[in-house]
């Protein structure tokens, strides 16, 4: 049958267009939910619109516990020798493009302390060259491969080292991926937070192994990038006062966003970053509750907290809340003022920040750096993050007269890592149906391939900035969690390859509007039983690029490029057609699943550099797949119970997770709604079986409650009081806008030269106070409660390959909890197994004490409940042939 469908009518719509067409009656609803997705009244009950976070005073400071003891003395010792302007220089940013990484602390050379360079991206080293571009997070989740996770984040942090950089800005857990369309899900990992919770400490131990900090970011539930920023919202005419505040309650928080960073911290992460979002209406950079409370009290978090880049909103307040570190440094990029630097100095004069606290920001920022080994590892930075000239300014944002030299050494960081990434992308494709068609043979007829997603960008690789379009192949998505590629093997390059290596026939059509020829060459290829490979992706990203209406959150959760027409062609007029999909998450392919002409449907994610190759391997079966959906793929967005706020519901957008923890797979099994492809899905070219299930109760201590007491606040070295001995230096000249920590004036009300100088009552009761503080009942280690990973349970079963085919299997283990209130069931163990064909292989999944329970408001502490505990052992969360109870 032979169909032509007119191209879609473009979606582009400028800026204005849009906010007007939201608040007209908006073309993106905000979805409620008639049937409240959490059956928790509690969980509905905390996610209220103007729900308050407890304030929660003194900030703890770091003791060195937890593996940290080495660091923490070193760090203290150097403490002692610094003077207060030493101090503060190192807990501030010196400005935005003043220095050669997007975050640079001022140094002490007098001590031989260097400027930290903190650098994103999570997945590749941002604004330089000679880089590699890695599978992304997503990707990671998808091989559900612990291994793998680890050795990227080593390998990456190879490439921050030779580069310079102190610190990679990643890995991330916020967003977790709470709603399918939210534009930074893919820098994460998966929605589930036991998946992510693994491979973010993976990627944590792998980055830090090479003497590179890694930063857990983005703290906490920043879960959409709608009203992310109040400056970016006005700009796209939202009619907001503070970015939105995500509100939920205390079980969700620990249960399901908390659950990741609590894994980051306990692997030794050296730094958390505070996000831009509210939650329960007080600023995350800024919200005690998070900050003093949970992450330095509850999980006994020894490094620093540093805030997102303008998410820092006041000096005095946000320090005492636990802010360690202000970063880029000015309050807004460019205006030369900062809530830190000479403010800082400032309050430790006054008396508003304790010397304590100062002394524990420096304790805990020079800590983090030793306990990675950052000062024996290191390397001067050497390229420049805001042009890629050799030579040129050295405070890029004021230009030559400031001093100039050679500020690109070009230095090629890559190594060999382009064959582990090829390997990698193809270790994370999912190969979702198949009748047989794969693997490919390389002999078929002729091989016809389709869609833009399939070619290069004919701009170049690197064609937009910051990846802020989609226009050919999508292998990264965009905003700050990309790098530039060095190259990037397209599909079309790799497969034409893979045919013309032996004289085959191969042709592509990669513009998606040429329906005739493609539904000519269509026609061809299945009248010669040739194979038809189509491609389709689906972008986001982050808020500063709104890309065709989608301000970094999709607004759809269809394909791009208008590739439904082509796909559809292709489709109808060949019944050997090979879906392939580039997408930064769920995507609506029902009718692709149901289409008996669509022989194979292949999830490629965005696998990085070598996307074409990665995919021929996993095509032409040099790879067996063996990845598994990390998220769940439904028919429509409805289904997934929790979705993006697109317009402003007040001036402080409020965000309510009534979901609570039903986010994914927990929402479609609640509420029995059968997914296209469910959560842990995946198939290979053999087949696997599950057998004998075995459980073996440990001996484990009973659960007690963390309860020491903290000696009183430390304090190093005396800070000289003479305003006198902190102004400027004399003879020094100063860079315009660059962020200094001395004064400008004896009279600290002028050097402060706001307004309300010498106003002290918005201090918080017990702020100052330094005295010993009581242990949190579960804390008492980094990450919390040591005996919260106690075993309880061992759990056995043998897999065997009973196909042909040498391959890679995940089982996967399941607990349900049984409470009324509970998921149906939650991942609680997985393993990446390879087995050769007829053999068997016996998996052991350990239950911990966490695992097994409940978050309980009222004693703020893990519970194991009375109710009836069944664990589930089997490929993806709903094929689960073994079972018992505990
Ligand atoms: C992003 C962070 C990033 C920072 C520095 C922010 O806008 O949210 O993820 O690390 O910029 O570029």
């Amino acid at each position: 049958m032979v169909l032509i469908i007119p191209v879609a009518v473009s979606l582009t719509l400028a800026a204005g267009a849009f906010a007007q067409a939201g608040l007209n009656g908006s073309p993106f609803p905000d979805v409620t939910w008639p049937d409240a997705v959490s059956p928790n009244p509690a969980a509905v009950a905390g996610a209220q619109s103007n729900q308050k976070s407890p304030p929660k005073y003194p900030s703890p400071w770091a003791d060195g516990s937890g593996g940290w003891s080495a660091a923490y003395d070193k760090a203290v010792a150097l403490v002692k020798k610094l003077t207060l302007e030493e101090k503060v220089n190192l807990t501030t940013g010196t400005g935005w493009q003043m220095d050669r990484c997007v975050g640079n602390t001022g140094e002490v050379p007098r001590l031989g302390i260097r400027s930290l360079c903190f650098q994103d991206a999570p997945t590749a080293v941002r604004y330089t060259d000679f880089v590699s571009v890695f599978p992304q997070g997503v990707n990671v989740a998808a091989s559900f491969d612990k291994k793998l996770a680890y050795l990227r984040g080593q390998t990456m942090g190879e490439e921050f080292q030779a580069k310079g950089a102190s610190c990679q800005l990643g890995p991330v857990a916020g967003p977790l991926g709470r709603s399918p369309e939210g534009g930074r899900n893919w820098e994460g990992f998966s929605p589930d937070p036991y998946l992510t919770g693994h491979m973010f400490a993976e990627s944590i131990k792998g980055i830090q192994s090479t003497g590179m900090m890694a930063s857990a970011k983005h703290f906490i539930a920043n879960e959409q990038e709608h009203f992310r920023q109040l400056g970016e919202a006005l700009d796209y005419d939202f009619n907001i006062t503070q970015p939105g505040s995500s509100n939920f309650d205390d079980q969700t928080l620990h249960e399901l966003y908390l659950w990741p960073f609590a894994d980051g911290v306990r692997a030794g992460v050296a730094n958390v970053m505070c996000s831009y979002n509210l939650v329960n209406n007080s600023q995350a950079c800024q919200n005690s509750y998070l900050l003093n409370h949970v992450l330095k009290g509850e999980l006994g978090f020894q490094g620093f907290v540093i805030s997102d880049w303008q998410a820092d909103n006041s000096g005095v307040s946000a320090i005492l809340a636990g802010l360690d570190m202000s970063m880029p440094g000015d309050t807004l990029f460019n205006t030369g003022r900062s809530f830190f630097g000479p403010n800082l100095t400032i309050a430790v004069l006054n008396g508003t920040v304790p010397q304590w606290r100062l002394d524990d920001m420096a304790v805990r920022i020079l800590a983090g750096w030793y306990y990675v080994d950052g000062d024996t590892k290191s390397i001067p930075v050497n390229f420049e993050s805001f042009t890629k000239d050799t030579y040129g300014p050295l405070h890029y944002h004021v230009g030559s007269q400031w001093g100039a030299g050679l500020i690109n050494e070009h230095v090629d960081s890559r190594g060999e890592h382009g064959a582990l990434i090829r390997q990698w992308g193809a270790e994370s494709t999912v190969l979702l149906k198949n009748d047989g068609i794969l693997p490919l043979t390389g002999k078929e007829r002729l091989t016809a391939v389709f869609g833009q997603d399939a070619a290069p960008n004919p701009n170049g690789p690197n064609g937009c900035s910051n990846k802020g379009c989609d226009i050919g192949t999508l292998a990264e998505a965009w905003g700050s969690g990309q790098g530039d590629f060095p190259y990037l093997v397209s599909p079309e390059a790799a497969l034409q390859h893979e045919i013309v290596s032996h004289y085959g026939a191969f042709e592509s059509i990669t513009n998606n509007s040429a329906l005739t020829q493609i539904q000519t060459l269509s026609r061809r290829t299945n009248a010669v039983s040739g194979v038809c490979i189509a491609f389709a992706n689906a972008d986001s990203g982050e808020g500063f690029i709104n890309i065709e209406g989608n301000y970094g959150d999709r607004k759809n959760l269809t394909f791009w490029q208008a590739a439904e027409p082509m796909l559809q062609n292709v489709t109808t007029n060949c019944n050997r057609t090979v879906l392939v999909i580039h997408s930064v998450g769920p995507i609506e392919i029902q009718k692709y699943k149901d289409n008996v002409n669509v022989s194979a449907i292949v999830w490629a994610g965005l696998p990085g550099e070598q996307s074409g190759n990665s995919l021929a391997d996993v095509l032409y079966g040099r790879v067996n797949p063996g990845a598994k959906l990390p998220f769940t793929l439904g028919a429509s967005r409805e289904e997934y119970g929790a979705d993006v706020l697109y317009t402003p519901n007040q001036p402080v957008p409020q965000f309510n997770f009534q979901e609570g923890v039903f986010v994914d797979y927990r929402a479609f099994d609640h509420r029995n709604i059968t997914p296209v492809y469910e959560f842990g899905f995946g198939l290979s070219y053999t087949e696997f079986e599950y057998a004998d299930l075995q459980i073996e109760k440990c001996d484990a201590a009973p659960y007690e409650p963390a309860s020491s007491v903290s000696d009183a606040a430390p304090i190093y070295g005396t800070i000289d009081n003479r305003t006198t001995t902190h102004l400027f230096p004399s003879n020094f000249t100063r860079v315009p806008l660059y962020i200094y920590p001395w004064l400008n004036s004896t009279n600290l009300s002028s050097a402060y030269g706001g307004s309300g100088y010498g106003d002290s009552t918005f201090i918080p009761d017990g702020a100052l106070d330094g005295s010993p503080i009581a242990t949190h009942p579960a804390g008492g280690a980094p990450g919390g409660n040591p005996q919260l990973w106690d075993v309880l349970y061992r759990v056995t079963a043998t897999i065997s390959n009973v196909g042909s085919l040498a391959g890679a299997e995940v089982p996967q283990l399941y607990v349900s909890h049984g409470g009324p209130f509970d998921p149906k069931r939650v991942l609680r163990g997985f393993e990446k197994l390879f087995i050769k064909p007829g053999q068997s292989t016996s998996v052991t999944f350990e239950l911990s004490r966490r695992d097994l329970s409940n978050w309980d408001t009222v004693s703020q502490n893990w519970v194991l409940s009375d109710y009836t505990k069944t664990v589930f052992v089997g490929s993806s969360s709903r094929a689960l042939p073994l079972t018992a109870v505990l």
